[in-house]
């Protein structure tokens, strides 16, 4: 008996183009949530689905993002019917071979980082999806085109799909010099948001609106869909390519500041920076999230840091016996600076028993002693770096917001306000306001100390 797979993907305006297209190099740009990455990957399945032993890869540029995005549109909209039947089985990867998606016609989608390129860059492929491939660099782009070359399916593809971001990024450059294909995907092409009659749905109505409350260059770039420079950026000389890096391993002799920005409908922000010894900081951990309490957050940094673990001896919880205790699996921080809040302050010194030291606010003086931390120094290395998987926790509320859900991610659009260089944008700022702590307490010699005593 043979069963029919049936399923459901009714593609409009550049979603239906794409999955036309034959040529190299093709990029769906456009705002959030028009069906872009839905589109790549229904291209794929179907690929896959109708000519056997095709070898497709799906990639972006941390594997670990690809779960909550990529691998989520896949499962859950595009292949259900094929897992469900046994058409498609997940394999979850081996010491030789990536994570894979296997077609019972023995085609095949992987699934890989651009953080850890080993063992997907040593195959060949017939198609390839990039999913937000502004976060790609242009080699980066290049090397997965020398992989394009399997010769099971009659043409080999780049697909890749992004948000627009500023107009000179090179994504953008290689579409108008020809070399890459740029389809524009529209709001009005997702039948989950939109009617056929440009009416919206009742999801629409409710996604849309999110949407419009983003501010800045977000919103003309996440709801309008242009490639938009943010203007007044106070930290012109960031570069993702130089200053947000993947992880390695700290010194254990490395110096450990915290700083932290309390909040609760905005983000509470604790960052744990390592500074090397030629004194630049590097970002390993952090937390950016609302709607926490600072108890949950100290619960949640302690046992990052290596308490309340299970001791493998005994095989009860760790105790928490103070700041001096042992089997910390990341160093103590020598200080933790923080906003002044004296009520949240005391909460996180009880709880996490080391002392906390109100941070040096002056914003003017902070500005320009992260603004020059950004600028790179005579041999053009960063003097202030953010590991790219810093975030041990998630915002999802967020995240599905589209506002900034990371120190990093908040940088691009922190701008001036109206009234020229003088005063940043109140918005979407609480890792920068976390970020200035830090660098000003490394940066700037510490005022004299004043030590309360307590009798
Ligand atoms: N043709 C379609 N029919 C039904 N649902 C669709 C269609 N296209 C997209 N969707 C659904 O709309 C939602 C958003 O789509 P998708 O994630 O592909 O958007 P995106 O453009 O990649 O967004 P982002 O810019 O945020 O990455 C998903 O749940 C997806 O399954
Ligand atoms: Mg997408």
């Amino acid at each position: 008996m043979t069963s029919t797979l049936v399923h459901h993907f009714r593609p409009r305006g550049a979603a239906a183009e794409a999955m036309r297209y034959r040529g190299g190099e093709i990029l769906l740009a456009g705002p959030a949530g028009t069906g872009k990455s839905r589109a790549a990957l229904e291209k794929l399945h179907y690929i896959c689905l109708l000519t056997p032993n095709v070898r497709a890869l799906v990639m972006r540029k941390t594997a670990v993002s690809l779960t909550t995005s990529a691998i989520k549109t896949y499962e859950s909209d595009v292949a259900v019917q094929a897992l469900l039947d046994g058409t498609v089985t997940f394999f979850g990867g081996s010491r030789r071979e990536p994570a894979q998606y296997r077609y019972s016609n023995g085609s095949s989608i992987a699934l890989g980082g651009m953080d850890n390129p080993m063992k997907v860059m040593s195959t060949e492929y017939d198609v390839i999806f990039v999913q937000e491939a502004t976060e790609l660099e242009v080699d980066e782009w290049e090397a997965l085109t020398t992989r394009l070359r399997n010769g099971v399916l009659s043409f080999q593809q780049l697909i890749a799909d992004c948000n627009p971001q500023e107009p000179t990024h090179w994504l953008k450059l290689r579409c108008e010099a020809g070399q890459t294909l740029m389809l524009h995907s529209r709001h009005e092409d997702n039948p989950r948001y939109f009617n056929e009659d440009g009416t919206m749905t009742e999801q629409g109505v409710a996604y849309m609106a999110k949407l419009d409350a983003l501010t800045g260059v977000r919103y003309l770039r996440l709801r309008k869909g242009i490639w938009a420079a943010a203007e007044g950026v106070i930290y012109e000389e960031f570069n993702p390519a130089l200053h947000v890096i993947d992880r390695f391993e700290i010194p254990q002799d490395w110096r450990r500041v915290w700083s932290i920005d309390f909040g609760f409908v905005h983000p509470f922000v604790w960052g744990d920076w390592a500074v090397t010894p030629d004194g630049v900081p590097v970002l390993v951990n952090e937390i950016h999230k609302t709607q926490s309490l600072v108890e949950d957050h100290a619960r949640m940094i302690r046992t990052h840091c290596g308490w309340g673990t299970i001791d493998p001896e005994t095989g009860r919880e760790r105790p928490y016996v103070g700041p001096e205790v042992t089997g910390w699996r990341h160093k103590k921080p020598s200080i933790i600076v923080c906003d002044h809040d004296a009520e949240d302050r005391a909460t996180l010194e009880r709880h996490l028993g080391i002392p906390s030291r109100p941070a040096n606010k002056n914003v003017k003086d902070g500005l320009q002693v992260v603004a020059a931390r950004f600028r790179p120094d005579a041999r053009g290395r960063a003097r202030l770096m953010f590991m790219r998987d810093a975030g041990i926790v998630r915002d999802l509320e967020r995240e599905d917001a589209k506002k900034p859900s990371s120190t990093v991610a908040e940088i691009p659009g922190y701008v001036w306000n109206d009234k020229g260089k003088e005063e940043p944008m109140k918005i979407d700022d609480d890792g920068m306001d976390m970020t200035r702590y830090a660098v000003m307490e490394i940066d700037v010699q510490p005022r004299p100390r004043v030590r309360f005593m307590r009798s």
